[in-house]
């Protein structure tokens, strides 16, 4: 239908990052209710999306795929069912080329050419009641003379093509630029890319997967692999907005081998992107504060803000990072992320996030706290942690538009 989908970034869960090809209905189903009894789903988590390996090896003779009845006993429908009861969404990992990431059948064509299963694959998530569509981009037969990206592009357009000849309504999270421009920033090629992936799919990633969770690599990994997401989607802000959104990957905030700050920082700076919020991690074992932190409020309606304008760097040095973030009705929000690995004292001023002269109403969101600010915002903050603030500039006439503050340090 033209029903337009996912109006700000989608939120919910997917087992990759912590359960890989590990995983089963109990598993989901486990992670689904405790969702709701975390109070995470009312909060706006509510995509459930069952990742790679879900199926067997081979289609059926009529070229269906065919659910592992080992891992899914009571198969798709009913995991469905099951989480529509809940009040949550079904999510369903496939990929655009002729076998997935794992291996298992693809809905591309196969290498060499021939039908592929589009079409089929859209109308079987359909008849499952499937909301949200992952569709990876391992294993795409290029054809001799085409470009990738040409081969993608036309993958993408028939995957979307497939899924609104299906009659209903379903999100689709599109891989491609992962496979052509691996977390690299390229100027010109992004906005040619992301043209067209914008008008296929709600949101795609563009980077690497973040870290999974071994308990055996070192907790550095971890953080390091949210800097190096955040560290290219920050740039590609000018091509989201409502039903487009860039997916810098999965929120592991909260899970093992992230400290309280950083997973602080991967929700503010997530929230600043206007990323889809959705966490890869045993629900049950996040930690206290990230639990916090994925559940405040504040980082919420900041992430979800009905304006959809993505955040951007004002300055940056090698220490600090300042974003901004204009959002619906005036109001805009600044984040001061401390990239070192010492707490540090910080210290504003409004001029440099475009606000010279003014005198405004700054809300702490961690904290909650309102103060009146005319000078500069200041605190104190951990390694690694983020401090983001809600201000509101109305009545100030010297306010600059974030998206013209140029600041020390900024590209
Ligand atoms: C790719 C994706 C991951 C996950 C795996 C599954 O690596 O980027 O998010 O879906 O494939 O095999
Ligand atoms: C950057 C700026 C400084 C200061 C810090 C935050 O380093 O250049 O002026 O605002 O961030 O304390």
């Amino acid at each position: 239908s033209d029903t337009p989908l996912a109006l700000t970034p989608p939120m919910g869960w997917n087992n990759w990052a912590h359960y890989m090809c590990d995983i089963d209905e109990a598993k989901v189903v486990a992670n689904a209710d405790a969702l709701v009894s975390s109070g995470l789903a009312a909060k706006g988590y509510d995509t459930v999306t069952v990742d790679d390996c879900w199926m067997t090896r081979s289609r059926d003779a009529d070229g269906a795929l065919v659910v592992d009845r080992e891992k899914f006993p009571h198969g798709m429908e009913w995991l469905g069912d099951r989480l529509h009861a809940k009040g949550l969404k079904f999510g369903i990992y496939q990929d655009a080329g002729h076998l997935t990431c794992e291996k298992y059948p693809g809905s591309g064509a196969p290498l060499g050419g021939g039908p592929d299963h589009y079409a089929q694959d859209a109308r079987q998530f359909a008849s499952w009641r499937v909301d949200f569509v992952k569709m990876d981009g391992c294993n795409l037969y290029v054809p001799e003379g085409v470009t990738k990206e040409r081969a993608y592009r036309d993958a993408y357009r028939a995957v979307a093509d497939a899924l609104r000849a299906s009659g209903r309504d379903m999100v689709l999270s599109a891989s491609a630029p992962a496979y052509f421009q691996q977390g690299e920033w390229g100027g010109p090629d992004w906005h040619r890319v992301l043209g067209w992936v914008g008008e296929t799919g709600q949101l795609w990633r563009e980077g690497r997967d973040i870290q999974v969770y071994k308990p055996a690599a070192p907790a550095t990994s971890r953080w390091g692999s949210v800097m190096g997401n955040y560290g290219y989607n920050r740039w590609l802000g000018r091509y989201a907005g409502p039903g487009n959104w860039n997916d810098p990957d999965f929120l592991i905030a909260g899970a093992p081998g992230l400290t309280a700050a950083e997973s602080r920082s991967q929700v503010a700076l997530w929230a600043m992107m206007a990323a889809p919020f959705i966490l890869s991690s045993q629900v049950s074992e996040l930690t206290p504060e990230g639990l916090a932190a994925l559940g405040n409020t504040e980082l919420i309606a900041l992430d979800q803000d009905r304006l959809g304008r993505q955040g951007a760097v004002a300055s940056s040095n090698a220490t600090f990072e300042i974003l901004t973030r204009q959002l619906a009705g005036g109001d805009r929000a600044v984040a001061v992320l401390n990239r070192s690995g010492s707490a540090r004292d910080i210290h504003v001023p409004l001029a440099e996030v475009g606000l010279p002269g003014c005198t405004v109403d700054a809300k702490e969101l961690w904290t909650g706290e309102r103060r009146r600010v005319s000078d500069a915002l200041t605190g104190r903050l951990a390694a690694h942690d983020t401090a983001v603030w809600r201000l509101d500039p109305r009545g100030c006439a010297g306010a600059v538009p974030t998206g013209q503050i140029v600041g020390r340090g900024s590209q």
